[in-house]
């Protein structure tokens, strides 16, 4: 009823008032529950932020115990989940697997899926920020063609995801404080961002009171694409495409202007910053402190910033407000840390995990009306039905 107008790709349209995130475009202000993004990123541990996100406040050190514990105790995933993970090629894209597997938790804990039974919510919000790090590690650990490792309870959340990721039974692996510090400050990063696409794709599909493990599974894949957080895939590929083509960022810089050329520079742009990104700010810093401090010396991240000055002093990209976003540096220290171009997106996901779930709550919590958007139809009027073999 009424006049429908459309908003394509809602660029001016709200689907929700909320407490969790809030975002500054113009002014490049970024805070989560009232924190500023600059302090969380620096002071506190991603588990600290996933408890900020979805209870509301940080936690007292007590409360912070707690929630760590009940964390460290759902680690393991149920032995019957290897047997999906293990009908998958060795060559399946991780974030495809991921968003099965997400899916699949829904057989395992068939109570998310009734309003009726005993609401065990808080339960189903630990098991996946418990077990999604551990099946992550399983997706890199069947690339590589090892065995997986099992949660090293002893560890905090950051170092034990290392820990599952690189440690072999042959070898006494441990986990530098320095690797797993810088992992920490980048999942804070990514750990909600408002009404972005996976978010919304997260609470549309929460709306039809879908269960919890199939509305993360919808986020994931939502997230998966080259134009979300699939971004931070593509701009590592890209910058090494750069490198091996001799290191010519005009030439890349006049292809993504050229709109026949079908391609984008990768890492920039924003649907709503249109100022700077807060958090590529961040991780630009941290790119250059975590390759010296590992000593890593990776030619992509000359190229990278190479492209960002010629970018920003380019009249396309200044007069369309276009700069480097969050997963512009992002990939340049995931891989100073080890972790291999195909899991860049998982990480992202790793880290929007907390925010997926305060939305997920909140959409409940506010008793929204299914999100069911109108269209302007634009087909054929009727039409008489013809025989087939009359046409
Ligand atoms: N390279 C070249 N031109 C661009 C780019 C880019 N990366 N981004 C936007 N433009 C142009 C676009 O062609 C358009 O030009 P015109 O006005 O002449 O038609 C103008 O800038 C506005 O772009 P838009 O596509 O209308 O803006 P949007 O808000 O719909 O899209 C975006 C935002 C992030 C999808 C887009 O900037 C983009 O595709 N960037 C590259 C992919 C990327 O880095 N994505 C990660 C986003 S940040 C975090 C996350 O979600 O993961």
């Amino acid at each position: 009823t009424g006049y429908i107008t459309i908003d394509e790709g809602f660029k001016n349209t709200g689907s929700t008032t909320s407490d969790i995130t809030f975002l500054d475009g113009e002014e490049g202000i970024l805070r989560y529950r009232g924190y500023s993004i600059e302090d969380l990123a620096d002071k506190a541990d991603f588990l600290e932020v996933a408890y900020l996100l979805i209870y509301g406040e940080l936690p007292t050190a007590a409360e912070y115990d707690v929630f760590v514990a009940k964390i460290t105790k759902h680690t393991m995933v149920n032995e019957d989940m290897r047997k999906i993970f293990d009908g998958f090629p060795v060559n399946a894209h991780p974030m495809g697997i991921m968003s099965a597997l997400a899916s699949a938790m829904s057989g395992f804990y068939p109570d998310s899926f009734d309003d009726k039974k005993p609401d065990n919510t808080e339960l189903h919000i630990i098991r996946l920020l418990a077990k999604f790090p551990t099946l992550a590690t399983w997706c890199y650990k069947k690339s590589q063609g090892h065995p997986i490792n099992y949660p090293k309870n002893e560890l905090d959340y950051c170092s034990n995801f290392l820990h599952m990721m690189f440690a072999l039974p042959v070898e006494n692996y441990k986990v530098d404080p320095k690797v797993s510090s810088a992992l920490n400050k980048l999942l804070i990063l990514h750990a909600d961002h408002e009404q972005n696409c996976s978010t919304s794709t997260v609470r549309l599909v929460g709306s039809s009171k879908a269960n919890i493990y199939s509305s993360i599974s919808a986020g994931i894949s939502a997230l998966w694409g080259p134009l979300h957080g699939g971004a931070n895939q593509e701009v590592i590929e890209m910058l090494e495409e750069i490198r091996n083509d001799g290191g010519d960022v005009q030439k890349y810089i006049d292809k993504a202007k050229d709109k026949n050329s079908g391609f984008r520079l990768f890492g920039f742009g924003h649907r709503v910053y249109k100022n700077f990104d807060p958090r590529a700010k961040i991780i630009k810093k941290a790119a250059d402190d975590v390759l010296s401090l590992l000593g890593v010396n990776d030619p992509v991240l000359e190229i990278a910033k190479g492209l960002e000055e010629a970018a920003l002093k380019d009249e396309y990209f200044v007069s369309r407000k276009l700069y480097p976003n969050v997963d512009f540096y992002s990939g340049i220290i995931y891989r100073a840390l080890g972790i291999p171009t195909n899991m860049f997106t998982v990480m992202f996901a790793i880290g929007r995990l907390p925010g997926w779930i305060a939305q997920w709550l909140e959409l409940r919590d506010q008793k929204q009306a299914i999100g069911r958007p109108r269209q302007i139809y634009t087909g054929p009027t009727i039409k008489d039905f013809v025989e087939k073999s009359k046409r």
